[in-house]
């Protein structure tokens, strides 16, 4: 029995921001968002790193919650003040890498089934089958009002109609049999049009007719990945990701999150392991402790309170505007992340901290647990972690880019390899593969008959 080994993915946004709001002003970093190269560059050091995957988070709007509007948001340069289209980066790290996963952020709100799965479809052929898909509902009404709605749906709104959007996307990933592609071209058969199966899905908020129009991928469909830390979200994590990805800014937090979820996940019908956990960390990993945690000193200062609560205010879909900075939270209620909001909570148990406090955590690091050491102690907290049963491997979140994980790729990294706790080789060519060790996934015909009903 080989021993239990961890899973990275890189955190990313294809903007001026990841969880840290200093990134792209850090002086040991670029503003490089917008070059092509950059992106490359980052490849290449994740695949030398031998991470699981790249992962692109998303959003449609710029921020105009906080303060009603979008200055603050645009003056500091917050998470959502500039957003690469994630599909279209990810195909460009396809291009420069063979191994390394490429996920990208869809929202099931604000783009038709047929869409997403044709997008998918596409990057895991043209990575030969390395794509991720991170599923979210979108959070607030700045993206409604970008997609012709006045207001965003409510949360659990949103969780049920993207329950049946999974249902269409599988469907249409599996509408073309495995073996269904014949490319006879001596006598012209292009496919065996027996072995294509259209939809017609007629369902309480869908209508997609198919069959997608793109054979079967490597992978049959991509990883799906999902982060929703409410009941409801974990509920629909439990139902369809294979890996989930947690915020959670304490280590009982971590455990209780894991705990839950892996129950979920059997109450679900699969497997504890059919989905990996992997919460966030920001590590800082110098040759002494005392130099790590400078740098760690050094990251934090250069975040303005007013950034943090720039994209708070996105995230929980609450303009925190309204409140006074120089007072604890108190008791709100938001209809955005609400899973942020315990987190913003666990953070501070006695409810002392001020807004403007809060506001410039969030900035530092979106309450991602900041991790400041030579490659050993960073090692030695992933590990405990890892054995604490409150993850099943970490989304390392850069503080700096394009060379932000060249510190932990050349410390952290052989460290973990030399306790046995992560590869020191690709074993397989599909980001399923190097996840679970299965090369694809598609359901049995009875499967897809049932779906519909
Ligand atoms: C770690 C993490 C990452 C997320 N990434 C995104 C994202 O990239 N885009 C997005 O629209 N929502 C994102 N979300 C929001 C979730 O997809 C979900 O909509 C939100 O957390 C509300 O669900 P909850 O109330 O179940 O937590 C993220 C949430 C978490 C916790």
């Amino acid at each position: 029995m080989s021993k239990r080994q961890m899973h990275l993915g890189a955190f990313l946004i294809a903007g001026p921001c990841a969880h840290s709001h200093a990134l792209w002003r850090h002086p040991d970093g670029e503003a490089g968002f917008l070059d092509p190269r950059y992106y490359e560059r980052i490849a290449v050091t994740l695949e030398r790193g031998l991470f699981d995957f790249a992962f692109f988070a998303d959003r449609l709007a710029m921020s105009s919650t906080y303060g009603d509007g979008h200055e603050t948001g645009a003056r500091f340069g917050d998470q959502d003040s500039t957003r690469l289209d994630p599909m279209l980066v990810t195909a460009l790290m396809a291009a420069v890498t063979r191994f390394l996963g490429l996920a990208a952020t869809r929202s099931t709100t604000y783009f038709p089934p047929y869409q997403v799965a044709r997008a998918f479809a596409t990057l895991d052929h043209l990575s030969k089958g390395r794509a991720g898909w991170n599923v979210v509902t979108s959070v607030n009404e700045g993206e409604a009002r970008n997609h012709g709605l006045e207001a965003h749906l409510g949360h659990d709104a949103r969780y049920d109609s993207a329950d049946e959007f999974m249902d269409v996307v599988f469907r249409l990933w599996e509408s073309w049999d495995a073996d269904a592609l014949v490319l006879d071209r001596e006598n012209g058969i292009y496919a065996d049009p027996d072995r294509v199966h259209p939809l017609r899905h007629r369902g309480p908020n869908l209508r997609c007719d198919g069959p997608l129009n793109i054979p079967r991928s490597p992978q049959g469909r991509p990883v799906i990945i999902q982060a929703g830390a409410s009941a409801r979200g974990k509920d629909f994590a439990a139902r369809w990701a294979e890996v989930v990805f947690a915020l959670q800014p304490t280590t009982s937090g971590m455990q209780r999150f894991y705990a839950d979820l892996k129950a979920a996940v059997e109450r679900a019908g699969r497997p504890a392991d059919a989905c990996r956990i992997l919460p966030a960390v920001m590590p800082f990993v110098s040759e002494s402790r005392a130099e790590a945690e400078e740098k760690l000193a050094r990251h934090n200062e250069l975040v303005h309170s007013l950034v943090g609560l720039s994209t708070m205010s996105s995230h929980m879909n609450f303009d925190f505007a309204k409140l006074p900075i120089d007072q604890p939270l108190g008791a709100v209620e938001v209809q955005g992340m609400q899973g942020m909001l315990a987190a913003v909570r666990t953070l501070d148990p006695s409810g002392e901290l001020t807004l403007g406090e809060i506001g410039r955590r969030y900035g530092q690091s979106v309450l991602v647990p900041q991790v400041a050491g030579t490659a050993r102690d960073v090692a030695d907290r992933l590990e405990a972690w890892f054995g604490e049963h409150a993850a099943d491997g970490f989304m390392i979140s850069p503080a700096y880019l394009p060379g932000g994980f060249d510190d932990f790729i050349r410390g952290v990294v052989p460290e973990l390899q030399r306790r046995g706790l992560f590869r020191s080789f690709y074993t397989g060519s599909t980001l399923r593969e190097n996840l679970f060790g299965t090369a694809s996934v598609h359901r049995e015909a009875s499967d897809l008959q049932g779906a519909s009903a």
